[in-house]
């Protein structure tokens, strides 16, 4: 992990935490019109829980999960490991189009973007990788 592109403020926090502010993120994600048989990129994925939710939802689809801290895309792996929907990517959210094979129909941050120092940027970036029709959503506590 480069510390310097990491965004401020956004370590994952301590997964008990997790469970009693996002009890239910199945519906977190249905909410958001998170479809059957969508590319989802899920940014800043952490330890994969959000990540898990939307390989439930997009079925057919796939959910790629991308982050900057090794550790926690090992740990995403193995809360998703049963899903055979899921791809990994190590990276800066910052160069997210560049690092993307194809644009995706979705991208989802959650729980990160309050720390990005450019959100314009980023905006930017999220619109370049995504299909014409894409979809950009932003989720926080
Ligand atoms: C607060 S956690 C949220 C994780 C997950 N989205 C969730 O809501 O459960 C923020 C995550 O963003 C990642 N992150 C921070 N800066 C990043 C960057 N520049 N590019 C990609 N990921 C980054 C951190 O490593 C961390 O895993």
């Amino acid at each position: 992990m480069t510390n310097d592109q990491m965004f401020p403020a956004s370590a994952m926090p301590d997964r008990d935490w997790w469970h009693t502010l996002w009890p239910d993120p199945d519906r977190v994600v249905r909410a958001l019109r998170i479809e059957q048989g969508m590319t989802v990129v899920d940014l800043g994925c952490g330890d994969g829980y959000f990540t898990a939710a939307i390989a439930r939802q997009v079925g057919g689809g796939r959910v790629i999960g991308l982050d900057l801290d090794p550790v926690m895309l090992e740990q995403a792996q193995g809360v998703c490991e049963e899903m055979s929907n899921c791809s990994w990517l190590l990276g800066d959210a910052m160069t997210l189009s560049r690092l993307l094979a194809a644009p995706a129909d979705y991208v989802l941050i959650a729980n990160t973007f309050h720390g990005v120092p450019d959100k314009t940027s980023l905006a930017r970036e999220i619109a370049a990788a995504l299909k014409p029709q894409g979809r950009f959503a932003i989720v926080n506590w």
